[in-house]
């Protein structure tokens, strides 16, 4: 019954046409997937509370991913109920829709780090990062005692921000003006900066490192820290991501 050209065999000696009709079945399959990203509105639901990083919590941040944290820290908490039980609420996609790169991890060689936000002290990270041992005797996480002498290199952070206000984050012009000022406010209540609590809602502002002489690497990744997992209501926000 079947004409010559759709006899398999012809179609497995010509190794042109395998390669054709093979891109065609792969294209199919391709386009099933990524076709429907350009009609639905939004891939990530807006949750309240969610806000962009403020640049001190943003230099933390770089901090975080140049001393390589991610290695032994994920930032993601899976809906599962030992993981939940530990760590708090479930990771929403909305709460790390600005992170340039994002922190999710693959391995946990300490723990999950997206919630630890207020549960220890200033005090307590201080100490944890300069020598980890000396609070958790058992812990095998190596110390960053440096952070606390070097002074936090500030300069071209409104340039940061513009280029992660080019990939989405909204930080506007004003935000973008004031971010050195902002950076210096948070971390010494002290220096002014007009319109940042406006700007960033529930953000902490206070000497993190206890050395009110300066603005360290410590104070950055401290803040950074004790933000994380604090912004978003998450009981209230997870059914709003669920009801589309
Ligand atoms: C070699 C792996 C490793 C690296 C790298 C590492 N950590 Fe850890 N971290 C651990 C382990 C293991 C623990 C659990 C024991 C402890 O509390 O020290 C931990 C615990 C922590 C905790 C306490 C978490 C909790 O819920 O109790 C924080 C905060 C933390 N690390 C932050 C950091 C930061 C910030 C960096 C980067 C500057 C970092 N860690 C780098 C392994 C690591």
């Amino acid at each position: 019954m079947a004409t010559k050209f759709f006899d398999h065999k012809r179609i497995e000696r010509n190794v042109t046409l395998l390669g054709a009709l093979s891109l065609v079945v792969v294209a199919i399959g391709g386009i099933v997937e990524i076709a429907p990203l350009f009609w639905i509105d939004n891939t990530i639901e807006k949750v309240e509370g969610m806000r962009p990083y403020t640049p001190l919590e943003q230099a933390g941040r770089n901090i975080y991913i140049r001393e390589g944290c991610y290695s032994c820290h994920s930032q993601m908490v899976r809906p599962f109920r030992d993981e939940v039980e530990r760590y708090g609420h479930y990771s929403l996609a909305a709460e790390s829709m600005y992170d340039h790169p994002f922190q999710w991890g693959s391995k946990r060689t300490g723990p999950d780090l997206a919630r630890v936000g207020g549960r220890y002290s200033d005090e307590w990270h201080v100490q944890h990062l300069k020598e980890p041992r000396s609070v958790v005797p058992e812990s095998i996480m190596p110390g960053y005692a440096f952070l606390a002498q070097r002074e936090l290199k500030a300069d071209g952070m409104e340039k940061h921000l513009r280029a992660l206000s080019r990939v989405g984050v909204p930080y506007d012009d004003k935000a973008i003006a004031a971010a050195a000022d902002d950076l210096r406010h948070q971390a010494n209540p002290d220096h002014d900066s007009d319109g940042f609590a406006e700007r960033y809602p529930k953000a902490q502002v206070r000497d993190f490192d206890g050395n009110p002489a300066k603005v360290t690497e410590m104070d950055a990744l401290v803040a950074y820290l004790q933000m994380l997992g604090t912004l978003v209501d998450f009981e209230a926000a997870a059914p709003q991501e669920q009801r589309r």
